[in-house]
């Protein structure tokens, strides 16, 4: 049996390299036959933060990597022509889409639905056997419970409307074999994005301080659901697998579930498409969060006990002092950002440059709840996960990966 031809779009600094990693692994056999990146960036050299771990993968005869600019609609067609020699790309994993959480809805527009719609457009013209799109954890759900596939939950602000309208316009193709992937906050080896990597750079700064890493938000029940890399490329991989075979009817009438409309009803007839309100979309959505239940407590004390200190709330005179300040992001970075800086500037052996940074911004700042249940994917799809809980191996792999690599600081003791 042959090995399918895979083409993933975007996601270089978010997840694409780890799915790439396990296809093409660095010691082990391939599970495609070939695999073909298409990003924005350049990787030689490097124009965003990729790890030292990719640079080795592209050295492999089965990978090749494309600079395209997405939101030019001929290139991403040009893109699904395959390499010489090669047959028609199998699956498609889509990766794409703006993740700064402050940009504006004209940008998300452009950058997150137009470019994921007429990537569907284009696989589902080209039949491709497996359409994956990644969905991150930009919704707010209620803090009880975990919550499955089938509840309404509200995406959160510009980004969440709009990544969450880019789940309706794919479901509206009708042939495209698509399989929605919702995962929780993401962490893993070479993941300098997200706020648990940023919360284990703060952690290590107040462990170095000899202090207690202090929190904005009350201890209450706060889920932030996580996920490691590993899970999310395997989680990708186990949903073109299952989708293959099917097709996007039969795949529906097993896992399909209703794509609820969070939108201004207005925006239907302004942005390009963008299906009516009132259209009843169904596509395969899956969640994927590991089993460890995480909340803002528990991921707080599993980092600062990490680095070996100790995790707290601000009092509520602190808290609302600190609240009533416009500058209250500045104030909070100034606990740390300094310290983080002379733990690098004192590093030995030196860090010339490092992609890792103490500062939060507002999004890490914000509360945000998000709580998903796992158990559909694993029914379904059987799959496994490779690291269900986020503890202190998870949290050593990933920080000895970044020493290894020279971005991480190593002080004398
Ligand atoms: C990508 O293409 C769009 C549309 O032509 C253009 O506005 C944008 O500046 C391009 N981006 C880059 C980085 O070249």
């Amino acid at each position: 049996m042959s090995l399918p031809n895979v083409l993933v779009f975007g996601g270089l600094n978010t997840c694409s390299r780890a799915l790439v990693g396990f296809l093409v692994p660095l010691d082990g056999e391939p599970l495609v036959s070939h695999v073909r990146v298409v990003d924005k960036f350049s990787v030689e050299p490097p124009t965003t933060y990729i790890g030292a771990e990719f640079p080795k993968l592209l050295k492999k005869p089965e990978l090749e990597y494309r600079q395209a600019n997405l939101t030019v609609p001929t290139t991403i067609a040009s893109m699904f022509d395959p390499p010489e020699g090669q047959s028609a790309y199998d699956y498609v994993f889509d990766f794409t889409g703006e993740i700064q959480f402050d940009r504006t809805e004209m940008i998300q527009i452009d950058r997150t639905c137009q470019v994921s719609r007429r990537i569907g457009l284009e696989a589902a013209k080209r039949k491709v056997k497996s359409y994956i799109r990644l969905q991150h954890p930009f919704y707010e759900t209620s803090t009880k419970g975990s919550h499955n596939e089938k509840e309404d939950i509200k995406p959160d602000g510009v980004a969440g409307t709009w990544w969450h309208e880019t789940l309706r316009m794919l479901a509206a193709i009708e042939d495209l074999n698509l399989v929605i992937l919702r995962v929780g906050f993401v962490y893993g080896p070479y993941t300098n994005w997200g706020p648990i990597a940023s919360a284990m750079t703060v952690a290590s700064v107040y462990g170095h301080m000899k202090k207690p890493m202090k929190s904005m938000w009350s201890p209450g029940k706060n889920p932030t659901h996580s996920v490691h890399t590993e899970d999310v490329a395997g989680g990708m991989w186990a949903c073109a697998q299952w989708m293959a075979p099917l097709g996007r009817k039969e795949a529906d009438s097993l896992a399909g579930e209703i794509i609820i409309f969070h939108n201004e009803k207005s925006k239907a007839g302004e942005v390009e498409g963008m299906p009516s309100p009132d259209k009843k979309l169904i596509a395969p959505l899956f969640n994927l969060v590991d089993d460890s239940n995480s909340t803002l407590l528990s991921v707080g004390q599993t980092v600062t006990s990490f680095f070996g200190t100790s995790f707290e709330f601000f009092n509520l005179v602190e808290n609302t002092v600190l609240k009533l300040k416009s500058d209250a992001v500045e104030e909070i970075n100034e606990h740390h950002v300094g310290g983080w800086i002379e733990m690098i500037s004192t590093s030995n052996p030196p860090i010339p440059n490092t992609p890792l940074s103490a500062y939060m911004d507002k999004y890490a700042l914000e509360k945000h709840v998000v709580a998903f249940s796992n158990t559909k994917l694993l029914e379904v799809t059987g799959y496994k996960l490779k690291k269900p809980q986020l503890n202190h191996d998870t949290v050593k792999e990933v920080v000895d990966k970044w020493k290894e690599e020279g971005t991480w600081p190593i002080l004398d003791a």
